[in-house]
């Protein structure tokens, strides 16, 4: 036998690449690859790519360019390009930079093993089609190599939602849901293999209406029939549209024991003219009265949330009605941006707001931001919350783990298992994690 082939994959983005990642190294595991840490050692680089905003496609070539070199140690090194940037600039990516063998788009990671073939036989391959078949359906089977707690399972992929800045839906193309007997497969083969928390993704992930006994299931349904597999003692869901939380999604907080009391629900803006510039297609009251009812069916929920400053037309006081959402939220834990243009998009042909002003608003609307999310963690001081504990901490004897409100917590115990649940007491809130101790 020959030695196995190295492969490694630098991955970008959002979780949902975090997912593909896995897949495909499933997908050349089946043509005799092994992972590795260090790319130098890797006969095959896969950069899994995102095209979100600008600086994030950009960082790319740098990446390449610095790759590069190692074809002169390692001629039989391939370097492939993967993801988002790959689907949007394609053949493209090979001309900017001659070293790239291979881009696939985010739909046909399955013929990853075909393509890897082409290129070993001194070709070059492209493939950024959006395929008939299903591209989950036709990675091996069982070979799953992600061994922590808690995992993903995407559920629903693309978006038909088309807001005015975004690249998604011309990436991952038109909306699609993966049956429900197949994500129940593949979370009871993950929950055997010892995950007990499963976070469900898609880029609309509560948009699901994948096919299932008697219908089309919503994902409040899939949920509720997921927190029947025993062993299985957590469930999450990201990402959401304000538009798509439908009446059952939101009892689901209050009544399914097993859905934690955390919510990633980006707004934007908080701004009636910029949310309708950007085709969001409802209002801040809305997202604030949507608030409301998450609340009243779980109090304790905690909130996070995407923004984007600058973007085309905003002014001072659209800035305002953000800040004052926020106040009027109050977010555990929030991403914001700077408007970045995303060629093809409608937002993109729009005059932009000066750099200086969107990088002030920036800065004051992230300060926010930063004080809440320390004022949520300080309020955990002194409670009793459950941890699940996934992988060793920086210091010795540590153990970190993520509560139930998704918050770091580290504690130094030598009782803690990896894979185990435990109630731990807070008693440090530190900039981006809490401490705690095993409560008696
Ligand atoms: N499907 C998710 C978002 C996916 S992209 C949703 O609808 O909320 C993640 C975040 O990136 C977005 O929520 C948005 O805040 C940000 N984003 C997307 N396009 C952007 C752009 N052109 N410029 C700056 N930020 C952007
Ligand atoms: Fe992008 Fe909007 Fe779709 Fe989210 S809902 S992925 S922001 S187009
Ligand atoms: Fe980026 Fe594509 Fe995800 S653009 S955020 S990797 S869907």
């Amino acid at each position: 036998m020959t030695e196995a082939k190295k492969l490694y994959i630098k991955t970008y983005g959002c979780q949902m690449n975090v997912y593909d990642s896995e897949r495909m190294a499933e997908a050349l595991g089946a043509s005799g690859y092994v992972m590795t840490d260090a790319p130098d050692q890797a006969d095959m680089i896969l950069l899994n790519t995102c095209h979100i905003r600008e600086k994030a496609a950009e960082k790319v070539y740098s990446e390449l360019g610095r790759l590069k070199p190692l074809k002169l140690t390692n001629p039989d090194l391939k370097i492939g390009v993967a993801g988002c940037v790959a689907q949007a600039e394609g053949e493209e990516i090979m001309r900017r930079q001659p070293a790239v063998d291979l881009v696939v788009g985010p739909q046909t990671y399955h013929r990853l093993p075909a393509m890897e073939a082409a290129v070993r036989a001194g070709g070059r391959a492209v493939d950024t089609e959006f395929p008939e078949e299903d591209k989950f359906d036709h990675l091996p089977k069982g070979l799953h190599t992600r061994r922590a707690p808690a995992a993903f399972l995407t559920v629903q992929e693309g978006c038909d939602k088309f807001c005015a800045f975004c690249v998604v839906p011309y990436t991952r193309g038109a909306e699609v849901s993966r049956p429900v007997a197949r994500v129940m497969t593949e979370a009871r083969d993950l929950v055997a293999r010892g995950v007990r928390e499963i976070t469900l993704l898609g880029q609309n992930v509560n948009a699901y209406h994948g096919e299932g006994d008697g219908g089309t299931w919503t994902l409040a349904r899939l949920i509720r029939h997921l927190a029947r597999i025993d062993r299985l003692e957590r469930i999450r869901f990201t990402t959401s549209h304000p538009n798509d939380m439908d009446d059952d999604l939101i009892a689901a907080h209050g009544d399914e024991p097993k859905l934690m009391p955390y919510l990633h629900l980006p707004v934007q803006s908080g701004s009636d003219r910029i949310l309708r510039a950007m085709n969001r297609k409802h209002t801040a009251d809305a997202y604030l009265r949507l608030i409301e009812r998450l609340r009243a069916a779980r109090p304790d929920l905690l909130l996070s949330g995407d923004f984007i400053v600058g973007f085309p037309g905003e002014s001072d006081a659209d800035f305002d009605d953000t800040m004052e959402l926020v106040r009027a939220v109050g977010y555990g834990q929030a991403f914001s941006f700077k408007y970045s243009p995303r060629p093809g998009t409608p937002a993109a042909e729009r005059a932009t707001v000066p750099d200086e002003v969107a990088s002030d608003r920036l800065h004051r609307l992230q300060a926010l931001l930063t004080q809440q999310q320390r004022e949520v963690q300080a309020a955990m001081v002194g409670r009793e919350v459950a941890v699940l504990f996934e992988k060793p901490g920086r210091l010795p004897g540590q153990m970190m783990g993520k509560s139930d409100y998704l918050h770091a917590v580290h504690v130094t115990d030598p009782r803690i298992e990896i894979g185990q649940i435990a109630r731990v007491r807070i008693t440090h809130s530190g900039p981006n994690s809490l401490g705690g101790v095993l409560a008696e």
